[in-house]
């Protein structure tokens, strides 16, 4: 069995001393022995909560959909200006395993959805069904994400925007790239 990290395609994931690149086509498939010999040794060394805070990073710029509402900057200003008005993130006062519960669970009778598919399903989040909550059941978000996702997501937001202070053209130009139409308000 390959570890759970696997299951996410773009992702590297480890075997006792080697990185596996898990290939979805038999094409690639063919050439993970190639790639195996040249993940050889290339096991990266740092610790795994900088890893994942930096899978949390890709994951917000590219692999997730919490711009629309919550913003590049996580400021509560949409990226999305029709889709509704997420929190200012950058002002929470949540620890990264409450962020991740409310990723994976949304929040009842609000605008933040689930990402767990298959919550409320059963009593997983807060104990709640939607037989119980009814109208009040977050919606089922666009995208779904495991819980390690959920954590180095959480991470990434309480290492980068909790308590950061307002976006600066810096931090939009790193996270967006200097030619983003998202950081010409900064400029
Ligand atoms: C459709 C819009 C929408 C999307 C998409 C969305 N959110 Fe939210 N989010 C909200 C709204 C609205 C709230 C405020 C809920 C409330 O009123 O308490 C919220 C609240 C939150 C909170 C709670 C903040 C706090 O301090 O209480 C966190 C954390 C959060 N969102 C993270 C995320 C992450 C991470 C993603 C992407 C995986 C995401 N959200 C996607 C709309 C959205």
């Amino acid at each position: 069995m390959l570890p759970d990290r696997c299951e996410t395609p773009q992702i590297f994931c480890r075997l006792p001393g080697v990185a596996v690149y898990v290939a979805k086509s038999n094409l690639i498939r063919a050439a993970s022995l190639v790639l195996l010999a040249v993940a050889f040794g290339f096991v990266t060394a740092l610790p795994a909560a900088a890893q994942n805070a930096d899978i949390g990073r890709r994951m917000w710029i590219g692999e997730t959909d919490c711009k629309d509402c919550h913003g590049w900057a996580a400021n509560g200003i949409p990226d999305e200006p029709r889709s509704s008005k997420g929190a200012n993130l950058r002002e929470t006062i949540l620890t990264v395993e409450q962020i991740s519960e409310t990723i994976l669970c949304g929040r009842p009778g609000t605008g933040m959805p689930h990402y767990d598919a298959r919550a409320y399903n059963d009593d997983r989040c807060y104990g709640l069904t939607r037989e119980q909550l009814g109208p009040d059941t977050p919606s089922r978000a666009a995208i779904a994400l495991v819980k390690r996702h959920a954590d180095s997501l959480a991470m990434f937001i309480v290492e980068h925007f909790k308590d950061a202070g307002p976006p600066t053209l810096a931090e939009c130009i790193d996270l967006m790239g200097a030619e983003s139409i998202r950081c010409d308000a900064l400029r």
